[in-house]
């Protein structure tokens, strides 16, 4: 459905006034118009057409919209699926914030590539409340699969890869299959997104942990440590080195993973950083909760000590870091979770049989949902704590990620031609983060609780409001597939 078709055509004019602009390199206090989806004009004293929509921003910062590049909306993986959909997942983003995601296409290895974006494409084709695109996820590297690739590239409008080094058997592509990758996306000019863990070591530990009757949710951590993540880091930069690919770094946890990609640089090698919210808001003691309430903390690389959360700010403040995104991977706590607690063998909840197996937490689903609470985290974790300035948090939520992926400055800015994409940001107002009040399809949330200050009270995608007055103004459908090329 294109904006004809929903009558939005008759947009828009909107004035946005008296507001402080932020961008990621300055900020001033001034006025954006925006005319049928486009920025028209920045400025001071900006006047508009009586039918034009006026938003009073004096007292508010006034952002480009915020872009998540590590999103999971539709997630086949550990024998269940993530719990949100495209109505509820783009909503949730827009609620926070979040007018972009870039959602992970994760085929198995089984499958078709070209199916595969199909069928991703299709989950969020008339749905989709925000923009989005996809990093197409090469799960196995065989004799069709450069040219379904090159397709992927030329006709899908894809010019980011995925590739896991986790996740044998599922995701993970073996060493020969990650040289071949890199190699094409050299050739096509295209980024390659990685996890970086070494998926025979994380096996290894787990058979000693789980052998060990070191079973609960608190021994997620210990069976991928540092070291494991730094490995699959040095792992993925020596392989870039030789191929001279252009590699990204998704969910970045601690110091010697951000240590081994810094250590590429040096020799030459382009390598981006990301890190995820989870890692600047939690830390590892939050997996050690009792009852099995860790569980709802279990993600992969896991949430590390604090002294690798304060590292990674100040990664963030000198520009190490480049981007912060969620890695939202949306599983529900009673009957998702608990497929890895100890009497899962019994039952483990109203929608799935039971296993049959005692479990443990190898068969806890990995991921945290927090699409809908990053930008606010890293508001008041980063900004209000001093650690990072506003042009840094703009950078690192929104610029950064358009230009690494190729969507600037249609996206990521505030200035003459972009898409009208904007968050107008209450710093004064205070609120609690709660399962029963966001739009996330999960039943609990893992910030549960957690006081804030600020919050989007205006959003717009292409100049149309989305949230106003902090609440859901939306439409379903609005959000475009962003086609970009190389
Ligand atoms: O724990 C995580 N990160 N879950 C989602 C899948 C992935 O590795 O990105
Ligand atoms: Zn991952
Ligand atoms: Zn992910």
């Amino acid at each position: 459905m294109n904006a004809d078709e929903h009558g939005f055509k008759r947009l828009m004019i909107l004035l946005i006034k008296n507001g402080t602009v932020v961008t990621g390199d300055a900020s001033f206090v001034g006025d954006v118009l925006c005319r049928d989806g486009l920025i028209e004009a920045v400025g001071v004293g900006l006047t508009a057409p009586a039918d034009a929509e006026v938003i009073d921003a004096t007292g508010k910062l006034v952002f480009p919209g915020f872009i998540d590049p590590h999103v999971h909306i539709y997630l086949p993986f550990m024998g269940t699926f993530s719990k949100d959909d495209y109505a509820s997942g783009s909503k949730a983003a827009l609620m926070g914030g979040t007018t972009t995601l870039i959602e992970m296409c994760c085929p198995s290895r089984a499958d078709d590539p070209r199916e595969a974006i199909r069928l991703w494409k299709s989950k969020a084709a008339g749905i989709s409340s925000c923009d989005y695109t996809f990093h197409m996820g090469v799960t196995r590297f065989d004799e069709g699969t450069a040219e379904a690739l090159r397709g992927i590239v030329a006709e899908e409008g894809i010019t980011s890869f995925k590739v896991f080094l986790a996740y044998k058997g599922a995701f993970g592509i073996e060493d020969a299959e990650l040289y071949q990758t890199l190699a094409l996306a050299k050739e096509l000019g295209v980024v390659v997104t990685a996890h970086c863990e070494n998926a025979d070591l994380v096996a290894e530990l787990q058979k000693k942990l789980v052998a060990g009757g070191k079973t609960g949710p608190e021994w997620h951590e210990p069976s991928r440590p540092v070291t494991v993540e730094a490995e699959g880091c040095h792992h993925l930069m020596t392989f870039a080195e030789i191929t001279g690919a252009e590699v990204y770094v998704v969910h970045t946890s601690c110091i010697p993973a951000v240590e081994a990609v810094v250590a590429a640089r040096r020799r030459g090698v382009t390598a981006w950083i990301e890190t995820v919210a989870p890692y600047l808001a939690l830390d590892s003691s939050y997996a050690e909760r009792p009852d099995f309430e860790g569980a709802k903390y279990v993600m992969s690389p896991p949430i590390r000590s604090k002294e690798h959360g304060d590292f990674l700010w100040k990664c963030l403040a000198d520009g190490t870091i480049d981007t912060v995104g969620t890695d939202h991977a949306p599983f529900d706590f009673e009957t998702q979770k608990r497929m890895g607690h100890p009497a899962a063998e019994k039952c483990v909840g109203a929608d799935l049989k039971p296993t049959g197996k005692a479990g443990n937490f190898t068969m806890i689903p990995n991921g945290i949902p927090s699409i809908e609470e990053r930008v606010k985290l890293l508001y008041n974790e980063g900004v209000r704590t001093g650690r990072i300035d506003l042009p840094t948090f703009v950078r690192c939520a929104s610029t950064k990620a358009a230009e690494i992926f190729g969507l600037y400055p249609r996206k990521g800015t505030i200035q003459v031609g972009s898409d009208a994409d904007l968050v107008v940001w209450d710093p004064e107002w205070s609120g609690v983060i709660s399962q029963k009040t966001h739009s996330m399809a999960t039943d609990y949330s893992a910030f549960e609780g957690y006081q804030h200050h600020g919050r989007a009270e205006v959003v717009t995608v292409r100049g149309k409001v989305m949230v106003r007055g902090g609440e859901w103004a939306g439409v379903r459908g609005w959000g475009t597939f962003l086609h970009r090329s190389v």
